[in-house]
């Protein structure tokens, strides 16, 4: 797999915090990312639509030459259950998953409208989780980012998220099922310190494991990582700005 990148998907920014993790955990890799920004929020679309979009888009890294992509969007991700390939390029798709020790335990489940309503359809969470729709919060931390104001909106932000649950005894865990929720990680984890966080993207570094994708080299370029797309030079400015410091412990 030498010579070869990984790529990473997602509806708009959310995607790079998965990104960040995966270049820390894969200090040799290189990767290729791909941001649909022009069209999220994909969160309130129906099932048809986001995969029509997310197929579209994957042509696009297949068309790079990309070997396998982390599909970095929990809303694409379950809209695209069943596909594991596109145009040859295979696919690591995040799926909700509660870890056993915790299953019995009291949780929070946060996600877009179209990831919480899949995972009930599904059953992919414990009766113990409480699921939690957040029709405009995805939205908002994109437009934050962008418009650079996202340093004094964040507070803001997680108070709106904490409001929808009782923080007087917190949840035993908090599962963000939006990447884009991972700006805000450690702000929520300074207001509820005993809570563990998931997220699902260990889900996503076994696979890429499995495939041995684990060290590309440094690209014939040079560049660890490529932006493609309209947004690319966007998408890169936050990655630096924001979601490589955003999931730094
Ligand atoms: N970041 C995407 C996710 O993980 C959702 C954002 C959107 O609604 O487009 O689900």
């Amino acid at each position: 797999m030498n010579g070869e990148r990984i790529g990473v998907f997602d509806s708009g920014v959310g995607g790079l915090t998965v990104m960040a993790k995966l270049a820390r955990t894969f200090p040799a890799a290189c990767f290729c990312y791909l941001g649909d920004n022009g069209n999220m929020p994909y969160g309130n679309l129906c099932a048809d639509r986001i995969r029509e979009l997310s197929l579209s888009a994957l042509k696009r890294l297949a068309a790079e030459g990309v070997g396998v992509t982390a599909v970095a969007c929990n809303t694409a991700s379950l809209a695209l259950e069943g596909t594991e390939e596109v145009d040859g390029m295979k696919l690591c798709r995040l799926r909700p998953h509660i870890p056993e020790a915790l299953a019995g335990k009291r949780g929070v489940f946060f996600a877009t409208a179209a990831t919480a309503e899949r995972a009930a359809e599904e059953g992919l969470l414990p009766a113990s989780a409480l699921s939690v729709a957040l029709p405009t919060l995805a939205e908002r931390v994109e437009k934050a980012l962008l418009l650079g104001t996202f340093g004094r909106e964040k507070g803001r932000l997680v108070g709106e998220m904490l409001g929808r649950i009782t923080t007087d005894d917190p949840p035993a865990y908090l599962f963000l099922g939006c990447t884009h929720y991972l700006y805000l990680e450690r702000e929520l984890k300074k207001r509820l310190p005993l809570t563990v966080f998931l997220d699902g993207v260990e889900i996503i570094c076994e696979k890429l494991i499995k495939n041995a994708i684990l060290c590309s080299d440094i690209n014939a370029d040079g560049h660890r990582i490529k932006f493609i797309g309209e947004y690319a030079k966007v998408n890169e400015e936050i990655y630096r700005k924001y979601a490589v410091p955003a999931t730094r412990d």
